[in-house]
């Protein structure tokens, strides 16, 4: 009981001083550190108390449990009487049959209390009982001290299951927000994986392009029920799906802070690490600040030959495929993601796909275990346990970084004074103050661009070969202005690039109808008002970036047909309702080269091939991360 108390205290102990922010300055944002002193002063009001009472039941605990003789000076367990008591060990023998309480006037005070209960249980006949007695006043002490510890433990699960949600779901209903029934403990997540799983058993029949219902087929069924504002839950939290254009215009545009990234839990931080994409506050401002200028037009431009080079790569391999044929199959979709790993490699490490194909191997699969938790309710506990899944995430991560460090290594050397992504990361290495960053930082930023730089290129260049190579019309379009501005057999280079207008609305109808990154997730930091609605501090804000590229008032009623001429016009009303780069401040800050790479991939796909659809590809485009075809992207290629 002793060792228990002792431990308990201890924790509680450790527990207020880890306590950021009441005992050391941090340097976060005044709202955070608002919510967070919240939250801390409630750790406070819980542990503090416990305190002493927990010091008092040790102590009579401890001697309880402890008798000891004053004659042979020593307490079980081996601890000497101090001198001072040995002192006084005459005196005390004199009253050994003296009935009355043996405390002994000399010892100094300190161990006045404590040799009460020993001495007494030492010469006293009736000495078991009164340590029996002590025993159990300890545990009642004990008990009393740990009431309002166990009332904590047991109130705050009822509190953030079942109070807070019910509060905030009168809340929202207070407000005619309606949404499908939280079902705890997991709200709706489970409702959204079957719903996911059911969409994604059958591909559409045909290939058009009014995906929604596939794709995200809860936003779909819920919106149509609830109307385009709902709520839904993922656990205890809610989530509020805004598909109003204006107001998630508004959410987007925010600069005050409002709303924020979501952050990931820490099975999804295994992908990204602490990089650009997960980052938020100061943190997250000084690395946009080091890694902006990397992706510059200006530095940009001077990558197109090595995009080139790297297109040519992939084409000739193609050329090699199909030589005895007339016309041959390719599954695009592979070879995008191998040709936007290349480039990626190259231009922001300085390396060639070789040297990471075994990392982006890795992070694929990475990525396929990391999207199945995200679905799922995240249970803290649950990713220390060593599942199969979790065992093979273990590893894959440690692999990753271990990879990334000596890849950091090698090149690092040779691009300490180069403008690439990790020159620029290596220089800010050395720096001193706050524009350093570390190595780990530079690992997990690293792995960030593998995958945002790789995965959503290769599926924009997926679907601009599938829809051009199903509207011919355009594919005929395209060619004649490529041939007219680069010519039929010169690479593309920076100049041409802003000369290709009928390329550039068609990569934006196509970034419309398929944006790679179909939905944006932000989170209220405080109470705000967003139109009319009041939302409460930690809801998630859901903004389904797929059906508002689809909304008929902006769009027309065309909105689910492949039309880029609608973007030729100087249509200044849809300004702020296009984002698949996101919008304001926390936009994509890898958009230009990934406009400039698919440019010139798709202009020398262009020059050297006609192509249509295969008869073997089955359209069936689903979410994983990314949007991106379920079962391939099977393409015809002819020689021109
Ligand atoms: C077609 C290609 C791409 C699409 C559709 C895309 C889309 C997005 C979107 C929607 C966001 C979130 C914006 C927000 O939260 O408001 C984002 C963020 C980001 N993207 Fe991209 N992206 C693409 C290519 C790239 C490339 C090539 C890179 C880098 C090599 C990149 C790096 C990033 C980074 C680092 C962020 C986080 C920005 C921040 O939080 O400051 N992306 N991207």
């Amino acid at each position: 009981m002793m060792r228990s108390l002792s431990w308990l205290r201890r924790s509680l102990y450790s527990l207020v001083n880890e306590i950021p922010g009441s005992l050391e300055p941090t340097d976060e944002s005044a709202d955070q550190r608002r919510t967070q002193s919240l939250k801390n002063k409630n750790k406070l009001r819980v542990c503090l108390p416990l305190m002493p009472l927990l010091l008092r039941a040790e102590k009579i605990a401890e001697s309880a449990a402890r008798p000891w003789s004053l004659a042979d000076n020593t307490v079980s367990g081996g601890d000497t009487i101090p001198q001072q008591e040995e002192a006084c060990k005459g005196n005390c023998d004199k009253k050994k049959t003296n009935k009355k309480l043996p405390i002994c006037k000399e010892a100094p005070r300190k161990w006045r209390n404590l040799s009460y209960h020993w001495s007494t249980q030492a010469r006293h006949p009736s000495a078991p009982k009164l340590s029996s007695l002590g025993a159990s006043m300890a545990a009642a002490l004990a008990l009393a001290a740990l009431l309002p510890f166990l009332l904590y433990l047991l109130l705050k699960p009822i509190h953030s299951f079942l109070w807070r949600p019910y509060r905030l779901h009168l809340h929202f209903q207070a407000q005619r927000v309606r949404g499908p029934p939280r079902r705890p403990p997991s709200g709706n997540a489970s409702d959204i994986r079957a719903l996911i799983a059911s969409a994604q058993s059958s591909p559409i029949p045909s290939f058009h392009h009014d995906i929604v219902s596939r794709v995200a087929p809860h936003y779909h069924a819920w919106s149509a029920a609830y109307g385009r504002i709902f709520v839904f839950w993922f656990g205890s939290r809610p989530r509020l799906a805004i598909g109003d254009p204006a107001l998630a215009r508004a959410v987007l545009m925010d600069s005050s802070g409002d709303f924020e990234k979501t952050g990931f839990n820490p099975v999804s931080r295994q992908l990204f690490g602490e990089g650009l994409v997960g980052l938020k506050g100061p943190k997250w401002v000084q690395h946009r600040r080091i890694v902006s200028p990397a992706f510059h037009m200006e530095r940009v431009k001077c990558w197109v030959p090595t995009i080139a080079a790297c297109t040519l790569k992939m084409l000739e391999k193609w050329v090699k495929n199909g030589e005895n044929s007339y016309e041959f199959e390719v599954d695009v979709h592979k070879d995008f993601h191998n040709f936007t790993a290349d480039v990626i490699s190259q231009v922001a490490f300085g390396s060639s796909y070789d040297d990471g194909k075994q990392i982006f191997q890795w992070q694929e699969e990475l990525m396929l275990l990391v999207s199945v938790s995200i679905r799922s309710l995240y249970i803290p506990a649950l990713r220390f346990v060593p599942t199969k899944k979790n065992r093979r995430r273990w590893s894959l991560s440690r692999k990753i970084n271990e990879s990334l460090e000596n890849l950091i290594q090698v090149r690092g050397r040779e691009c300490e004074n180069s403008q690439n992504l990790l020159g620029l990361m290596l220089s800010a290495n050395k720096n001193e103050g706050e524009e350093q960053i570390g190595i780990k930082e530079i690992i997990d930023e690293c792995k960030t661009f593998y995958f945002a730089g790789k995965e959503t290129t290769a599926n924009l260049l997926t679907w601009v070969i599938l829809l051009l190579a199903l509207h011919q019309d355009w594919q005929s379009k395209t060619r004649e202005e490529v041939i007219c501005v680069c010519g039929s057999e010169n690479l593309p280079n920076a100049e041409d690039l802003s000369k290709l207008k009928l390329l550039g609305i068609v990569l934006k109808e196509t970034l419309r109808l398929y944006p790679p990154a179909v939905a944006l997730n932000k989170l209220t930091s405080r109470n705000v008002k967003l139109g009319k609605l009041n939302v409460p501090a930690g809801t998630q804000i859901y903004i389904p970036t797929i059906s508002i590229h689809r909304d008929a008032d902006t769009w027309g009623a065309d909105a689910n047909d492949f039309n880029p001429s609608r973007f030729s016009k100087a249509n200044a009303h849809y300004t702020g309702l296009f984002f698949p780069f996101g919008q304001g401040p926390t936009i994509c800050v890898g958009q230009t080269l990934a406009l400039v790479e698919a440019k010139v991939a798709v202009a020398m796909i262009l020059q050297k091939f006609k192509f249509s659809v295969s008869p073997s590809y089955v359209h069936a485009p689903m979410l994983l991360l990314t949007l991106q075809p379920q079962f391939g992207a099977q393409v015809l290629f002819k020689r021109i």
